[in-house]
């Protein structure tokens, strides 16, 4: 297998979304705007809330692609305008084909509410091909026991397979488009060969300790995503020396290779498609979460 190079190293700095959360974003920033089908990778925290300070994302639409949250620590719950409500606890993935549009809130848990605590994860915005874009909405729900796990013959490395498949594991989830989606954990100077299909963009996003780079001549700190080449057939993630393991993300996928419209939370192919979102939203045809019944 030949490795592939490395294209760049992006910091990903902090910024506050939905209710006033922090996250670490890659892209899309000023420098970066997608990794082709990936729209968005949000680090959420990690933070510790004190009692009563938890904040989350309160009702907002989506339109044309998926959105897909991994949980490591904290706890959410989630509700939407199908009536479709739910919860995550560390490990759990949901994979949101938000399609033809789903109004939905992302809120901390009524624990973390309460009391606060620890909150860690991720949400990956994953693109639609225009066939696809108007599709129904779908939930793929995963509790972290169903994700498949491999595990290297000395033990040093662990791959959660999300999406995708490490020899002959295979993951649980479906995708409109072949995803890779794998979280790593590795021991201190311990290395991951993973074949990516040619033609497929990927990259790594490192969120504790460090991923040592061309032969450890330079690293990639965490909160960083190492953007890959397409000019190998496979990506080789390396552990930096140190007394801790390392996390990383590793995401691969097929370009979609379409025009990309995008504001706020619509991604579609033209201005017109966005501007017909915005009206049918705002003429309530992506509904609306129904008020709270209380007992
Ligand atoms: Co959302």
């Amino acid at each position: 297998m030949q490795p592939r190079s490395i294209a760049s190293v992006v910091p990903a700095p902090q910024f506050k979304e939905g209710g006033g959360f922090i996250v670490h974003r890659p892209f899309p920033t000023g420098q970066l705007d997608h990794v082709d089908p990936f729209l968005l990778l949000d680090e959420m925290g990690p933070v510790t809330y004190g009692v009563g300070e938890a904040v989350g994302a309160p009702d907002h639409p989506h339109r044309g692609f998926e959105t897909v949250t991994y949980l490591l620590e904290g706890g959410m719950q989630h509700r939407d305008s199908a009536g479709h409500a739910g919860g995550l606890r560390p490990g759990d993935v949901q994979w949101m084909t938000a399609g033809e549009g789903v109004v939905h809130s992302e809120m901390p848990s009524d624990a973390m509410m309460r009391e606060g605590g620890n909150m860690h994860g991720f949400q990956i915005w994953v693109n639609l091909p225009r066939a696809d874009k108007m599709t129904h909405p779908r939930y793929q729900e995963i509790p972290g026991e169903r994700i498949p796990v491999w595990r290297s013959a000395d033990g040093r490395v662990t791959a959660k397979v999300i999406s995708g498949q490490v020899e002959s594991i295979r993951a649980v989830i479906e995708t409109h488009t072949p995803i890779v989606f794998l979280h790593l954990i590795l021991e201190p100077g311990a290395s991951f060969t993973q074949p990516i299909e040619a033609g497929f963009n990927a990259f790594a996003f490192v969120f504790e300790g460090a991923l040592a780079l061309d032969g450890e001549r330079r690293s990639a700190p965490a909160h960083a995503a190492v953007i890959y080449r397409p000019d190998g057939d496979a990506v080789t993630i390396r552990a930096a020396d140190g007394d801790r393991p390392v996390q990383a993300l590793l995401l691969a996928g097929k370009p979609i290779g379409e025009p990309v419209a995008r504001y706020g939370p619509f991604v579609m192919n033209t201005r017109d498609e966005l501007v017909q979102a915005f009206e049918d939203f705002h003429a309530g045809r992506m509904g609306h979460i129904p008020a709270e019944v209380t007992h």
